[in-house]
């Protein structure tokens, strides 16, 4: 059994007051949930102040939207994986497709910023997915596969014992029209299957999250599917209600 996770990253969006006050709403309203493991991106700048707000609480915990492809050293305006561990994280975005396209991230670079994340005991969150070309030209597996590849041939067969995957189609991402659950499925299994080809145990253990336009009204439908254990929340993490549904919508109990 495959504990669900939900995750919001924040992007980047927030000021220590909008801070504040989502991780409030958030805390007001999360108190019961069940069975859910919930964790909340913020840009770095806020990490110090999202953990002092969460000490108290258990349920939720932080993650970084990226971490460097390096380890510490002479890289200005990088933040390295250790230092995120150090300061409280204990999961990491790796290959998010907004840095991919805007950033230039490469698949080799993607896949060294995943061995960081494991090298700092921090559960990287690979990210995958297709544009809408991709989509159109019926290459969806082709990208995933070579984005998955890339993984395993930079951190051998064992790479996704201790991570996690987050489907995002790139079409999806901030449009308002998300996969359907059945779509998203197919590719969730897909993946699974990917995995298993080196190691059916990880394959069966791994959480494979869908990202892309998740809504609280539309959580629970891609939620049910067999293969998709949680969600990669953008826009709807920014409000503590919508985050807070999406969660309940995870839930197991
Ligand atoms: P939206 O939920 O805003 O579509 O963003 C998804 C995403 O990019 C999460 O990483």
């Amino acid at each position: 059994m495959r504990q669900p996770l939900v995750m919001g990253n924040w992007k980047m969006n927030g000021r220590r007051s909008m801070v504040e006050g989502l991780l409030k709403a958030i805390m007001a309203d999360i108190g019961d949930l069940f069975g859910v493991e919930v964790v909340v991106c913020p840009p770095y700048p806020y990490l110090g102040l999202v953990m002092d707000r969460l000490a108290a609480n258990s349920t939720v915990v932080c993650g970084a939207q990226d971490v460097s492809a390096y380890t510490d050293g002479a890289y200005t305006g990088d933040v390295s994986a250790e230092m995120a561990r150090d300061v409280g994280c204990r999961f990491a975005i790796i290959g998010h497709s907004e840095r991919r396209t805007l950033f230039r991230e490469t698949d080799a670079i993607v896949a060294q910023k995943f061995a960081r994340s494991l090298a700092a005991d921090l559960t990287p969150v690979l990210c995958v997915g297709e544009t809408a070309a991709e989509r159109d030209a019926g290459r969806t597996q082709e990208v995933v596969l070579r984005q998955l590849s890339a993984v395993f041939k930079e951190c051998g067969s064992n790479a996704f014992d201790r991570a996690v995957v987050a489907y995002e189609p790139v079409w999806a991402i901030g449009t308002g029209r998300a996969a359907s659950p059945a779509e998203a499925q197919t590719v969730h299994r897909f993946i699974r299957d990917v995995v298993a080809r080196q190691s059916a145990e990880a394959a069966g253990r791994l959480r494979i999250l869908y990202g892309g336009s998740v809504k609280a009204q539309n959580a629970r439908d891609l939620f049910e599917q067999d293969d998709i254990d949680g969600g990669l929340i953008g826009g709807a993490s920014l409000a503590g209600a919508d985050f807070v549904g999406i969660c309940r919508a995870a839930c197991i109990g």
